[in-house]
């Protein structure tokens, strides 16, 4: 990484002690949030403290999401507002990170038509944001840096936002060019971290008391193929599953095409990895996803499907789906349906297809209307509620080991958790139980969440 200690002590020097606030908001996938908390550990470096308040912070960070439209309006909303706050407070610093910055007719209209961004700094870029920030100081007209340094993947610190739950990068970018999607333009190729890296956080993690361990990327399958052999994911999470400790390894997100035996066989044999699998099929029509080039068909997914089930009939699935593909029949999407029915998931992350300029579905002619989509989405969830509802019964009368995440948002004096399935888990106890693991009895079932009551003696309090 860069070295940046000159430029941070000249921001110090410059700002002295005068207390600084920054307001940092991530936006899209946790590998974007985990930048997030990057750049949170490069301003804290620089005497930043953080606010969730926009209206008391000197400096404002938003780090965007480019993957649907409606996630880049919502930005250009947000910064359009920010007009006003810039007026109020004339020494008020705005810059944009992330995904959108990527794509050069984002960084063009920011340029044009929001004066009131400082600077611009590219995902490959985020170590040159302490030379912006004292550029801007300075008083420097507007920048931007998208240069592809590629060298914030190690040695970064951060500010996580949990103590007891860590997401762990464990490679950037990717080499799908799913014909939707506009990550690999925006996040360049698969790099993948070493396993030395990536074993030494985890430790220190676990020593430091995290409970959960998030393992990310874009494509955690196909981790390693960049290291020449040197250890495929698979064997990775046997290596962290011999750390030792009380916590447990999740990870995200898993392709299809690369789903082998041997991540099913560490799956159900690591005692520390979760028994859940978030395997996106995004359609239920081989015609579809031929065109979405996801290099698998229905029945290729439905045999991991069954290999899993296999094992134990009750694994837990989810997935995401993609609603109004161009030129998506009414037989694809009834396909989608029956796919659903078919692994009944425990729960779906479903889209509207979003057209990305520069993708290759782009130039596909689309003939549906987005009425129709809207409608065809609307009964997606709908079957899905049911299945949800119907399937979270299995767990009645079960006790499950669950991580508390909160206080429940719907109940005074209840807790909110998910287990190790990855499904909501909701109990009366005291908010002292935050962070711990507590064996809960499941006594009842709703379409999102299953409720039970924490088995005396059994918590690791
Ligand atoms: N790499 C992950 C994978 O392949 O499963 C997905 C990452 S993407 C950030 C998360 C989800 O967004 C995708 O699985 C897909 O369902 C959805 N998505 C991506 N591009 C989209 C688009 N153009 N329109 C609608 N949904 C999209
Ligand atoms: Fe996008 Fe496909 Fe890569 Fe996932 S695997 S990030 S959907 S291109
Ligand atoms: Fe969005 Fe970038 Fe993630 S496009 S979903 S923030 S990799």
């Amino acid at each position: 990484m860069k070295d940046n200690t000159a430029v941070i002590s000249e921001i110090n020097g410059l700002l002295g002690s005068k207390t600084r606030k920054a307001y940092v908001r991530s936006f899209g996938c946790q590998l974007n949030v985990s930048d997030g908390e990057k750049i949170q550990g490069l301003l804290k470096k620089m005497g930043y403290s953080f606010t969730e308040d926009e209206q008391e912070a000197d400096l404002i960070i938003l780090n965007t999401c480019a993957v649907r439209e409606n996630a880049e309006d919502r930005v250009f909303g947000i910064v359009g507002s920010m007009k006003k706050l810039k007026e109020l407070k004339p020494s008020l610093m705005i810059g944009i990170a992330g995904c959108m910055t990527a794509q050069s007719h984002v960084a063009e209209k920011i340029k044009k038509s929001y004066p009131q961004v400082d600077f611009v700094v590219g995902t490959s870029a985020l170590s040159a944001l302490p030379r912006l920030i004292l550029d801007t100081l300075k008083g420097a007209p507007f920048e931007a840096d998208i240069t592809e340094y590629d060298d914030f993947s190690e040695a970064a610190e951060q500010v996580r936002s949990s103590s007891f739950k860590a997401s762990v990068p464990i490679m950037f970018g990717c080499n799908n060019f799913c014909t939707y999607c506009i990550v690999p333009y925006v996040r360049g190729r698969e790099r993948s971290r070493r396993p030395v890296d990536i074993v030494a956080e985890v430790r220190q993690l676990v020593n430091d008391g995290y409970k959960e361990i998030m393992l990310l990327g874009q494509n955690v399958n196909s981790y390693g193929k960049d290291l020449g052999g040197e250890m495929s994911f698979p064997q990775l999470l046997r290596e962290l599953n011999g750390i030792e400790g009380d916590f447990w390894i999740r990870f995200m997100s898993s392709h299809p095409k690369d789903a082998s035996r041997e991540l099913i066989d560490a799956i159900f044999e690591c005692e520390k990895v979760a028994k859940h699998l978030h395997l996106p099929v995004q359609s239920g029509s081989t015609e579809v996803l031929a065109r979405m080039n996801r290099r698998y068909t229905v029945e290729d997914y439905l045999t991991i499907v069954e290999n899993i089930r296999s094992r134990d009939p009750d694994f837990s699935l989810t997935t995401d789906l993609i609603v109004g593909f161009p030129d998506e029949t009414d037989e694809d999407f009834h396909a989608t349906l029956d796919i659903v029915k078919k692994v009944k998931y425990d729960n779906i992350y479903s889209f509207i297809y979003s057209k990305r300029s520069g993708t290759k579905a782009a130039e596909m002619p689309d003939r549906t209307s987005e009425e129709e989509k809207g409608r065809r989405m609307r009964e997606l969830l709908e079957v899905q509620r049911e299945i949800s509802t119907e399937h979270y019964k299995r767990f009645i009368g079960r006790n499950m080991r669950v991580l508390v995440d909160d206080v429940s948002k719907k109940k005074s004096g209840w807790l909110t958790g998910k287990s190790s399935e990855f499904i909501i888990v909701e109990f009366e106890g005291d908010s002292s139980l935050i962070g711990q693991f507590v064996d809960v009895e499941i006594t009842g079932s709703m379409n999102w969440a299953v409720t039970g009551k924490i088995t005396e003696g059994n918590t690791d309090k």
